[in-house]
């Protein structure tokens, strides 16, 4: 049956936990609340969690536990105090789990509160992350017309080291959904019910690092796309007063596959009654403010079918992007740059400019993100809002450059998605009056370069007609 493919969860089961690292039993959770919301090709998780300190002395750091194939999988992970809203200090623990067999079982996410908690006192977090991966066609095949499911891979108890008093997990955003038999038994002892469009779980008194799993699922009959690659370059011209975005993108739908292949006829029979479908028949990107010069092309050149409105650009792929299809294509614009350059001191420059402006919910596995400073730039310093996981300098030559060329700065992501799209990237650079005259510099070291020849050559001609 299709259920062994759930094999990944079937060893956490009857397994006994031989424990490596386990948090200190400082804290229970009064109340855990978490909300799944599954409206986007990936998941989105919000927990709120109510913690009391057990121990006998002040304490300011909360082990938040993970699967470790969720922990894994993480894109964003946010926490705040819920009183304040101060967000929290946290640190990635990778090299200290819970191991069994020798693999990671569950991981953790110290959080920083941010000031201690006295013994019997109790705080109130709000955590917000994403998790990448965790859905899967379900049926992996489907036909043109079928509605996708996806199925779910989480866990159900809450799982945490410490004990947790009571709990609820909610499932929401989705029109229907249902929970799968483990091994052919259905968790009798812990069932959903359906409340306001959600599935909705409760729990008392879960022991501490309990582990337990949920195959749920779910239709949701909308593509899976994911951005396998991003080259996002950003080229900064002093000169022109202009910033110019150019992004090659490689896309790829991780939707289900198509059980016949693909039938333009059956296209054109189903065009009128499919309202969604899980291809990818149009993107909606939104761009910055008074964008200008704006272009789409693919391998084939110029893609005529894109629509400008307002700030929003939408693009219809040539094809529709079917699942385990690709579909490469560039865009760019033009902005100004006092739009997004500042001036720090008489030779400083501050330019600031979105992680991501692309398509809505999509998942982005690799994105560089390139800036073009003008030749002669010199970088600072360079912030990101999310942190990047390298980064190189280079130069980059390009017409009219005639010394080292363009001043480049990459950085690299990985596992990114739409939601993060108001994070924003600083650059911080020197770029003194000299230097900004060195483009117009070359162009006229061209000319008088052109004008002697021009010269000499007529030189030759008079000395030759002069034979
Ligand atoms: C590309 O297509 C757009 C939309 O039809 C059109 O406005 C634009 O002029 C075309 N560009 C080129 C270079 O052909
Ligand atoms: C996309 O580009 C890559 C190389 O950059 C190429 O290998 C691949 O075949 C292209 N895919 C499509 C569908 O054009
Ligand atoms: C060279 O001389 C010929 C014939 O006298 C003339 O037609 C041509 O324009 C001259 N070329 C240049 C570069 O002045």
């Amino acid at each position: 049956m299709k259920l062994l493919s759930l094999s990944f969860f079937l060893f956490l089961l009857g397994s006994i936990v031989a424990q490596s690292f386990t948090p200190e039993n400082t804290w229970v959770n009064l109340q855990s609340d978490r909300v799944l919301d599954l409206t986007k090709s990936y998941i989105q998780e919000y927990i709120t969690l109510t913690i009391k300190n057990t121990d006998d002395k002040p304490n300011n750091e909360y082990f938040y536990a993970l699967p470790s194939y969720v922990y894994y999988q993480l894109s964003s992970f946010t926490a705040t105090n819920s009183k304040n809203g101060q967000e929290l200090k946290l640190a990635y623990l990778d090299d200290k789990s819970t191991l069994i067999n020798d693999q990671p079982l569950v991981n953790y996410v110290k959080i920083q509160l941010d000031k201690p908690i006295a013994p019997k006192q109790s705080a109130k977090l709000r955590l917000k992350y994403t998790v990448l991966d965790l859905v899967e066609p379900f049926p992996a095949k489907i036909q043109l017309q079928d509605e996708q499911g996806l199925l779910l891979k989480t866990f159900k108890l809450p799982l945490s080291s410490y004990i947790t008093e009571s709990a609820t997990l909610k499932i929401t955003g989705i029109p229907n959904g249902q929970e799968l038999a483990v091994n052919g038994q259905a968790d009798v002892e812990h069932q959903g019910t359906v409340e306001n469009r959600a599935v909705v779980y409760r729990f008392k008194d879960v022991e501490p690092l309990m582990i337990s799993i949920l195959p749920f699922v779910y239709s949701h009959n909308a593509p899976l796309g994911v951005v396998t690659d991003l080259n996002r370059g950003v080229w900064v011209s002093h000169w022109g007063n202009t910033v110019q975005f150019e992004e090659f993108y490689k896309l790829t739908n991780n939707a289900a596959e198509l059980i016949d292949g693909f039938a333009r006829v059956d296209l054109f029979l189903n065009r009128n009654t499919m309202r969604s479908t899980h291809a990818i028949a149009a993107m909606e990107v939104t761009l910055e403010e008074d964008a200008q010069d704006i272009y789409y092309t693919d391998l084939v050149g110029n893609v005529s079918t894109s629509r400008v409105v307002g700030e929003k650009l939408y693009l219809k792929p040539r094809y529709p992007v079917y699942g385990g299809w690709n579909y490469n294509f560039t865009i760019g614009w033009t902005n100004t740059l006092s739009q997004f350059l500042s001036k720090v001191s008489s030779e400083d420059y501050s330019l600031t400019v979105p992680l991501i402006n692309g398509p809505s919910d999509v998942v982005y596995d690799n994105v560089d993100l390139t800036f073009y400073l003008p030749e002669g730039a010199e970088v600072v310093d360079v912030r990101s809002d999310f942190p990047y996981v390298s980064k190189s300098d280079g130069y980059e030559l390009s017409f009219f450059d005639l010394g080292k060329g363009h001043t480049a700065v990459t950085l690299h992501y990985e596992a990114l998605t739409d939601e993060l799209s108001h994070n924003k990237v600083t650059i911080l650079y020197r770029y003194n009056s000299l230097a900004m005259y060195s483009l117009p510099l070359n162009i006229a070291k061209f000319a008088a370069i052109l004008l002697v020849s021009y010269f000499l050559l007529s030189k030759v001609n008079i000395s030759l007609r002069a034979k």
